[in-house]
């Protein structure tokens, strides 16, 4: 069987890695990988430190690229490598537009798909924009659904897909876990990184920021910045924020931001890097999917500033609480983690409902027509 996984943005090189690896291993398929190149640069860290080749590579990457604009240039690259490769299964992962304008070429060319992250629903097509309509179009052309959690396969099953599914767990806790414990083994390695980043404060309490979705240009924006100004005016907190390569996030961030003394504005961190600083993150604030994901499985509390999630597994649980962009809000529910001992200790207990480290493993299986248990939250 030829497996082809396509992927182009950082999440996604992060979350089919070990797939990638688990389809290497697996003697009844050959697996071939074709970037899209939607992210150029953060893209090469992940597949140096994964030890990822692609055998193909689109080069569809243009400086401010527009949605329209990247989606023509994947479908048109990607065609012709579907045509020749024929491939049996085509791979996509979540939701961007890389997913989305590879599931539609496949479906043109009549080639199988299978959607990694299958299931994950936020109710509001605008939130996050454009992935939530990016998810569903994967969903309802995809013949494997391949969802994270039992509330995703809930979310499917609600939609009569044609596909057919399966709970496997989220690929990143593979990635996080084997990241994880690279970091524990390798006392060097360790240490490195502790001299790389010798201006992290052990005396401060470090407060870990991301921030990029779309729908937080402009005001929601500058609302994050004023509350990550207005939290800088604390001594015992240290705040770091690896900033987005996109112009939209990049430009604000760095005119709202630069030159406060305890605020690190730093280029998008290697994975392991960025392990490493949520492991030592007192908290973390972020819009980011995966991020949400993986902060639980390190026990870290999390403010997620948006104002609906897709991944409404950790909110149950109460280790991740929606704040969204008010400036007022993230202020306060920052500050209440920061003073209030007892809300703090209530987030962090630590749970795990993404994954158990295992979900690349189950989804080979489930290719292979193996019987397997699928992953019970
Ligand atoms: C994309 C995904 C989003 C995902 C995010 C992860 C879509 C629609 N969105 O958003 O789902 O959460 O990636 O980071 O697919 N840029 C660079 N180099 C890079 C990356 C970005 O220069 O490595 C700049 C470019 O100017 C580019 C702009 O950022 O035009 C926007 O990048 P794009 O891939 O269109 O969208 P993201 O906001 O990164
Ligand atoms: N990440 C990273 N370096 C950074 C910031 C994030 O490696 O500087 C990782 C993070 O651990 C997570 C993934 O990138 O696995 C999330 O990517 P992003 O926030 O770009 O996208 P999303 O998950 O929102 O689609």
């Amino acid at each position: 069987m030829h497996v082809l996984s396509i992927f182009g943005t950082r999440p996604e090189a992060i979350k089919m890695a070990p797939l990638v690896a688990a389809l290497r291993a697996e003697p009844q398929v050959r697996s071939t990988v074709c970037i899209t190149g939607q992210h150029r640069e953060m893209l090469a860290q992940v597949m140096a430190l994964f030890d990822l080749k692609a055998d193909h590579d689109l080069d569809v990457m243009r400086p401010d690229q527009t949605l329209n604009g990247l989606h023509a240039r994947v479908v048109a690259g990607v065609d012709g490598l579907l045509q020749t490769a024929r491939p049996d299964c085509v791979l996509v992962h979540g939701d961007t537009t890389t997913a989305a304008a590879c599931a539609l070429a496949a479906f043109h060319r009549q080639i199988p798909v299978g959607h990694v992250e299958a299931g994950l629903r936020s109710g509001d097509i605008r939130s996050p924009f454009p992935e939530e309509m990016n998810r569903r179009f994967v969903d309802s052309v995809s013949t494997w659904l391949f969802a994270p959690t039992p509330s995703s396969r809930d979310a499917l099953l609600r939609e009569n897909l044609p596909g057919r599914i399966w709970v496997t767990g989220n690929t990143v806790i593979d990635a996080l876990a084997a990241t994880v414990a690279r970091l524990q083994a390798d006392a060097a390695l360790a240490r490195t990184l502790a001299e790389r980043y010798d201006w992290v404060d052990a005396g401060r309490r470090l407060v870990l920021v991301t921030g990029h979705r779309r729908e937080n240009f402009g005001e929601g924006f500058r609302n994050i910045c004023t509350a990550l100004h207005t939290l800088a005016q604390r001594s015992d907190v240290q705040i770091v924020y690896p900033v987005h390569l996109n112009p939209q996030v990049r430009d604000v961030v760095t005119a709202e931001l630069s030159g406060l003394s305890n605020v690190h504005l730093v280029a998008p961190l290697e994975y392991l890097d960025f392990v490493w600083f949520m492991q030592r993150a007192h908290l973390i604030l972020t819009d980011s999917g995966g991020v949400q994901e993986e902060a639980p499985y390190l026990g870290k509390p999390v403010l997620v500033m948006r104002d609906v999630t897709e991944r409404p597994e950790a909110v149950t649980a109460g280790t991740v609480r929606l704040v969204g962009t008010s400036r007022e809000r993230i202020v306060g529910e920052t500050n209440r983690l920061l003073d209030d001992p007892a809300t703090y200790a209530d987030f962090c207990r630590r749970s795990n409902p993404y994954g158990d480290g295992h979900a690349s493993r189950r989804i080979v299986d489930a290719l292979c027509t193996r019987p397997f248990t699928e992953f019970a939250g």
